[in-house]
C-alpha cells in the first residue's frame, strides 16, 4: 500500500503546554482514519498540524515521501492536496451555494468558471444539495451547510479530506444525513481522516481507528480491536465513559 502522509516524530508546543509529543502516523491512500479521544488530547492540534494550518514545533510530515517542512517546499501547493471540513462550517456567507463551490477551484486551481462549476454541481449531487445551487448559507440548516461544505471541499479534489469533528455543532436530527454523506464518500475510495465523537460512526466506517489521549497515539487497530476487544486501560476509561454519556 502507498503511503500518502507519513508523520514522524511530530510535536506541538504552545508555550509551556507539549500538545502533541512524539506522533507517528501513516495514512494509506483510499484509507479512512477516525481519531477519538477525550475533548483536548491534540485530535484537532493533529489536523492542523497535517494541513499546516499549525506549524509543528519538530518532527516530519511527510507527502507522497517529501518532508514538507523542509525549508522551500512549497507549502501553498501542499494545501491545495488536502481539504478540511470543519465544525463550523467555514462557508462564505455572502456567496451562494454555487459560488462557495467554486470559488476555490477558479482562485486556487485555476480553472474556467464553466469547469468549476460543472465539478461543482457533480459533488453537490453528490451531497444531496444540487437543488440548492442558489441558496445563501443563512438559507440553510446546519446539516445542510455541512454538506455544502462538504462538497465545497471535494471540488478541489483532495488527495486527503481531513473531517474535525463534522457533526459536533449540528443539532442532533441533522447528524445522521451527514454521517449518511461521509459514509458513502468512505466508499468510494477517498482517503479520509475523521476527528468524531460519533463511535457508532467510527466503527462502522473506519479501516483504522486511532485513539488520542494527552498528546499521544495510546492505542491503534481496526474498529474491532478498539471498540471490542481494546487492550490499554485508558481506552477502556475514554469508551465506558462515552458509554455512560
Ligand atoms: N492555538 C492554540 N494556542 C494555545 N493552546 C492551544 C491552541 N490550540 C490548542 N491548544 C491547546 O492544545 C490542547 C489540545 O487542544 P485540541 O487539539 O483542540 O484538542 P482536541 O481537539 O482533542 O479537543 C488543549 O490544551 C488546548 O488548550
Ligand atoms: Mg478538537
Amino acid at each position: 500500500m502507498e503511503n500518502i502522509i507519513e508523520i514522524n516524530h511530530l510535536k506541538k508546543d504552545f508555550g509551556k503546554n507539549e500538545v502533541l509529543k512524539d506522533i507517528h502516523l501513516d495514512i494509506q491512500k483510499g484509507e479512512v482514519v477516525t481519531i477519538i479521544g477525550s475533548s483536548g488530547s491534540g485530535k484537532s492540534t493533529l489536523l492542523r498540524c497535517i494541513n499546516l494550518l499549525e506549524i509543528p514545533t519538530s518532527g516530519e510530515i511527510l507527502f507522497h515521501g517529501e518532508n514538507v517542512l523542509t525549508p522551500g517546499y512549497d507549502l501553498p501547493k501542499y494545501r491545495t492536496h488536502l481539504g478540511m471540513v470543519f465544525q463550523q462550517f467555514n462557508l462564505f456567507n455572502n456567496m451562494n451555494v454555487l459560488d462557495n463551490c467554486t470559488s476555490g477551484q477558479i482562485s486556487v486551481l485555476k480553472r474556467p468558471k464553466a469547469e468549476a462549476e460543472k465539478i461543482a454541481l457533480e459533488n453537490l449531487d453528490k451531497v444531496g444539495m444540487a437543488r440548492f445551487v442558489k441558496a445563501k448559507p443563512s438559507q440553510l440548516s446546519g446539516g445542510q451547510k455541512q454538506r455544502v461544505a462538504i462538497a465545497r471541499a471535494l471540488s478541489m479534489n483532495p488527495d486527503v479530506l481531513l473531517f474535525d469533528e463534522p457533526t459536533s455543532a449540528l443539532d442532533p436530527e441533522m447528524v445522521g444525513e451527514v454521517l449518511k454523506t461521509m459514509k458513502a464518500l468512505a466508499h468510494t475510495g477517498l482517503t479520509m481522516v475523521i476527528v468524531t465523537h460519533e463511535m457508532a460512526f467510527a466503527k462502522d466506517v473506519s479501516d483504522r481507528v486511532i485513539f488520542m489521549d494527552q498528546g499521544i497515539i495510546a492505542e491503534e487497530g481496526t474498529p474491532e480491536d478498539i471498540f471490542v476487544t481494546p487492550r490499554h486501560e485508558r481506552t477502556k476509561a475514554f469508551l465506558q465513559r462515552i458509554l455512560e454519556d
